[in-house]
């Protein structure tokens, strides 16, 4: 589904953040991105999502390249954006709707969608994150982990085929971390493709098949089974990640 090959970027500051990352991720896997702070994991997140481009090396989706032509055209990169999810690491960034509903709504009515279907989808995701309770409120002035479940729920409303969290355990309450491990766990059983940065592994157990592993040279130095990987402790510790 997803094929990268010696995919680089730096940032416009000169900032090196992927070095020569080749990576495959097939339909309905779920894979945990690991590597120190720096390494290039949320870089890579960026990429999937295209919200920033390589700077040399290929992404492919379903065999097509997506690149900065491919995502000019309009069609495409709505379609494009509508398969793949990004939940980012910081909720804030990625709430504006002056209420919950509306928050969820917000990709619904940009793709046109009736507006008794929106009202129905938004009902069904709320209960599904459990929030139909915050429907009204703001979300500026929700909790932390409330935040995330809005930031989850607007993603979910619109039934990507690919999910992709960054770090979604930090700054949960025990409660809110059990719960969305439940719901990841849920949603690759449902057949989604999860691609999920993450240190908290005390809390994302169960949750992925594969492990990707970054240096601090932001290179994949490997891709592997991902109990293999959590066993592997001088690994772990050898690449500062536990
Ligand atoms: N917006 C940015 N501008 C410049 N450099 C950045 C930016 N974001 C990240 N970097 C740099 O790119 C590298 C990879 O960062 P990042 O992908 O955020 O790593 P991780 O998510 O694994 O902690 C780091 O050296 C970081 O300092
Ligand atoms: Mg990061």
């Amino acid at each position: 589904m997803i094929e990268l090959k010696n995919i680089s970027y730096a940032y416009p500051n000169q900032s090196q953040a992927l070095s020569d990352v080749s990576l495959r991720v097939e339909q309905g896997e779920a894979i945990a991105l690991i590597g120190a702070n720096g390494s290039g994991k949320s870089t890579l997140m960026k990429l999937i999502n295209g919200l920033i481009l390589a700077d040399s090396g290929e992404y492919l989706f379903h065999g097509t390249a997506i690149n900065a032509k491919k995502l000019k055209d309009k069609k495409f990169a709505r379609q494009f954006h509508k398969k793949v999810g990004f939940i980012f690491q910081n909720p804030d960034t990625q709430l504006f709707c002056s209420s919950v509903h509306d928050e969820i709504a917000f990709g619904l009515n940009q793709m046109g969608m009736a507006e008794s279907e929106v009202r129905q989808r938004v009902e069904d995701t709320m209960e599904l994150l459990q929030i139909s309770e915050l429907s009204d409120r703001e979300p500026y002035h929700l909790s932390g982990g409330e935040k995330k479940r809005v930031a989850i729920a607007a993603a979910v409303a619109l039934n990507p085929d690919v999910y992709v969290f960054d770090e979604p355990m930090n700054n949960l309450d025990p409660k809110t971390k059990r719960f969305l491990r439940q719901f990841m766990i849920r949603l690759n059983q449902s057949g989604k493709t999860i691609i999920c940065s993450t240190h908290d592994f005390a809390y994302v157990d169960g949750i992925f098949q594969q492990a990707a592993v970054f240096s601090a040279s932001h290179r994949l130095i490997r891709v592997d089974d991902y109990e293999k990987v959590m066993r592997d402790k001088d690994f772990l510790v050898e690449q500062n990640i536990i």
